[in-house]
């Protein structure tokens, strides 16, 4: 008769194709991303990062009141705290910028007034708090380990621009481009940090608890760390005449190339062509390595030697994801190498906040099964005799 443990059919490796959760949020397929049955593509070209932060809270676009009404909130959040400055200060002398922004934004749940409170209303006023308050700490942490004071948010400014000027981004087109960025990074359906989100929620923890431990699933280089990676990889390549014998050596040792492949996406990811357009834009006026270049040889070059490597691995390649030009585009901007995947961050916690209210509002914990593999039957040896 089979045992217990035999009769458990274990799920593919990583989950792949495992629908987990239902959602009403998003929508990913290949070559389609659709945010509450809105296309990317038009929200990406029209919309304003606010519109689209509202978008996913609450389900539907809003009105022209709403919108004003939701960036007066936001406006009203931006400032830090003198507690949150304090200890972004003390993070910021030897912290990455990930470390820096998930430790503030985890130590802001002891201050927030509704902390601990799951219920819809408290946990969307959070949000509009989280999302007020990330630019703030992310640009602050920039100033800082430069030995510059914070600049205080500007209430005349939009979300995109009122980041790219307390960041002390000069380049004309920073607004614009970061507004878009951010609205591409928006949200993501259940991807890792999502996920992670999702489970923590489904425990009724709070926001804040949630939020921090999907911090800790974006940092990985194979979800949004893969931002910082790709600029260490084309740092490392360093012209457009290494990249044959740099690929040629990463195949050789099964190198993942950051900003290649994804669970999802098999032949193209939709937010990959409004990044690339971006960063080829923005390299003409750019004084230092020829990034870009870099990157389109990459591109043609790992193509080029798809028959060299596993069927899987191939496969794999065949797609850009939206990390590999995001690392450019803001390099181009002006933000230093190692703050790509904050950005990130700084775009995703809407998404994060809407799937976390989605999770509380038709809640069970999430409690998958193993499938033991490890030894039976052993017997305990006391420590004399061992
Ligand atoms: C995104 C990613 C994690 C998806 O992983 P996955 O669906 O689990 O794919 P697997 O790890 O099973 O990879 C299958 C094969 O492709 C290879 N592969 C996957 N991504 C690769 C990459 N970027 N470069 C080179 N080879 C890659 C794997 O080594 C594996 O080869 P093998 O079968 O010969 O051992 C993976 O493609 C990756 O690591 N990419 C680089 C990091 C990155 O850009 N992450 C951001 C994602 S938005």
């Amino acid at each position: 008769m089979a045992t217990e443990s035999q009769q458990k059919t274990p799920s593919p490796r990583g989950l792949e194709g495992v629908v987990a959760a239902q959602t009403a949020i998003c929508k990913v397929e290949d070559n389609l991303l659709v945010y509450r049955g809105y296309p990317i593509e038009q929200l990406a070209a029209k919309a304003d990062y606010e519109e689209v932060a509202y978008l996913l809270l609450n389900g539907d676009l809003p009105t022209r009141d709403q919108l004003r009404d939701f960036k007066a909130e936001l406006i009203k959040h931006r400032a830090l705290s003198p507690f949150l400055r304090n200890i972004l200060q003390e993070a910021s002398e030897n912290g990455t910028p990930m470390d820096v922004l998930r430790t503030v934004v985890s130590a802001s749940a002891t201050e927030d007034p509704a902390e601990g409170d799951n219920s819809r209303e408290a946990e969307y006023q959070k949000s509009v708090r989280l999302t007020a308050k990330m630019p703030t700490i992310l640009a602050a942490y920039m100033r800082r380990r430069k030995g510059q004071q914070p600049v205080p948010p500007d209430a005349s400014l939009g979300h995109a621009a009122n980041f790219a000027r307390m960041a002390g981004l000069e380049h004309p087109r920073a607004a614009e481009i970061l507004n878009v960025c951010f609205i591409l990074q928006a949200e993501h359906g259940l991807n890792a940090s999502t996920f992670t989100a999702r489970i923590v929620a489904a425990t009724n923890a709070d926001i804040h608890a949630a939020v921090t431990a999907a911090f800790g699933a974006l940092k990985g280089p194979l979800h949004g760390g893969a931002t910082d990676g790709t600029m260490k990889m084309l740092e490392e390549i360093g012209s457009p005449d290494h990249v044959d014998s740099f690929v040629e050596k990463g195949i050789e040792r099964k190198f993942l190339f950051p900003g290649f492949g994804h669970r999802v996406y098999k032949t193209e990811d939709p937010r990959a062509k409004f990044l690339r357009n971006f960063a080829r834009e923005l390299q003409k006026d750019w004084k230092g390595p020829r990034y870009f270049d870099i990157q389109e040889k990459l591109v043609d070059a790992i193509a080029a030697r798809r028959p060299k490597m596993s069927p899987a691995a191939a496969a794999k390649v065949n797609v850009v994801n939206v990390d590999f030009f995001a690392a450019t585009t803001y390099t181009f901007l002006g933000i230093p190498a190692d703050l790509g995947t904050s950005i990130f961050a700084v775009g995703r916690i809407a998404g994060w906040s809407a799937h976390i209210m989605e999770q509380h509002g038709d809640n069970r914990l999430i409690r998958p099964e193993s499938e033991y593999t490890g030894p039976v039957g052993k017997r305990y040896i006391p420590i004399a005799e061992r």
